[in-house]
C-alpha cells in the first residue's frame, strides 16, 4: 500500500463515479481530475463494480467515500466492514478515505440515513476515541464530513463547527466539507453558513463536495438530485478564498444525468474554484 500523504495533496476538480458513467469514462477518457467512488458498491470480490473500478483506477485518482461506518453510533465499530475497507483500499490505493460525522443506527439496526450527533463534550470525546481506533486500525488518517440535518438536540452544549473542529483537531483527523450540507442545516437551523466556515480549522480541510438540495419552504432536504445553486455557488467560492486549494467535487446520487451534463456544472466548479484560489495564494 502507499503511504498516505501527510501534507494536503491537491487533486483538482472531480466528480462521484456513477455506474451510469463506466462506459463513457472508459471510452472518452474525459477531463476529470479524479473520482469519488461510494466504498460500500466495490466491497463485493469479483463484482462488476469492481472489474470497472481496476479498469478507471488505472488511468485516475480515486478516494473512498464510505457511509457505513457511524463514528458516533453507540455500538461496537463494525470490524469485519473495516477489514473490507481496508482490504479495498490496498488493492486501489485511494488518496484518501472519508466517511461522514454522524451515527447511522442503533442495536444492530441500520437506519440507513446519516443522522446528526449531540454536540456534547461526552459525545465530541466518544467520537474522537473511535476515530483514534480506526485511523489506528487503517494506519492512516481519515476525513470527516458534515452532515446535512433536520433535527437538532436540546442537549448540545457547542455549535456543529465547534464540535466538528474539535473532533478534527483532538482526533487528528481531516474533514471534507460539503458546503452544499452547511446551506442546508444553515436554512434548517437558522444560523450563518459563513459562520460555519470561518471556524472550520483551515488545515483539516482536504476536500470540498458541492451538491443540490431539495427546497421544500419550510425545510431544506439533502436529496442530491439535482444541480448546485447560486447561494452554495457563493458559499464554495468563499470557501476556496478562505482555504485555499482544496479538491473539489460534485456529489450526484439520483436522477443522474449524462456525463457532459456533470461536466458542464464540473467546469463550472473549475472556473469558480480556481480563481478563488489564486486569490487566496
Ligand atoms: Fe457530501
Amino acid at each position: 500500500m502507499n503511504t498516505p500523504p501527510k501534507a494536503r495533496p491537491f487533486l483538482g476538480f472531480g466528480l462521484g463515479l456513477r455506474k451510469e458513467h463506466y462506459e463513457a469514462i472508459l471510452q472518452g477518457q474525459p477531463t476529470v481530475d479524479w473520482f469519488e467512488i461510494l466504498t460500500e458498491n466495490y466491497l463485493v470480490e469479483g463484482g462488476k463494480p469492481l472489474h470497472y473500478l481496476e479498469r478507471i483506477r488505472a488511468d485516475y485518482p480515486i478516494v473512498m467515500h464510505g457511509v457505513s461506518l457511524s463514528i458516533g453510533g453507540t455500538d461496537p465499530l463494525n470490524f469485519d466492514y473495516l477489514h473490507q475497507v481496508k482490504a479495498l483500499a490496498d488493492r486501489i490505493e485511494p488518496v484518501w478515505i472519508s466517511d461522514h460525522l454522524c451515527w447511522t443506527g442503533v442495536d444492530g439496526l441500520n437506519l440507513h440515513d446519516l443522522l446528526p450527533l449531540p454536540y456534547t463534550e461526552e459525545a465530541l470525546d466518544h467520537v474522537v476515541h473511535r476515530v483514534g481506533q480506526v485511523q489506528e486500525f487503517l494506519g492512516r488518517r481519515i476525513l470527516l464530513e458534515n452532515v446535512s440535518s433536520y433535527v437538532s438536540y436540546a442537549d448540545s452544549e457547542m455549535s456543529e463547527w465547534e464540535f466538528l473542529a474539535g473532533v478534527a483537531e483532538t482526533a487528528d483527523c481531516l474533514i471534507l466539507l460539503d458546503l452544499n450540507n452547511i446551506y442546508v442545516s444553515a436554512r434548517n437551523h437558522g444560523f450563518d453558513p459563513y459562520d460555519y466556515l470561518n471556524h472550520v480549522p483551515e488545515k483539516r480541510v482536504w476536500q470540498f463536495h458541492l451538491a443540490g438540495h431539495f427546497d421544500r419552504g419550510d425545510l431544506l432536504i439533502d436529496t442530491h438530485d439535482r444541480t448546485v445553486i447560486d447561494e452554495v455557488w457563493g458559499l464554495y467560492e468563499a470557501a476556496a478564498v478562505r482555504f485555499g486549494t482544496v479538491s473539489t467535487m460534485i456529489e450526484r446520487d439520483d436522477d443522474i444525468p449524462p456525463l457532459e451534463v456533470l461536466m458542464k456544472e464540473l467546469n463550472r466548479a473549475r472556473r469558480i474554484g480556481e480563481q478563488a484560489m489564486r486569490e487566496a495564494a
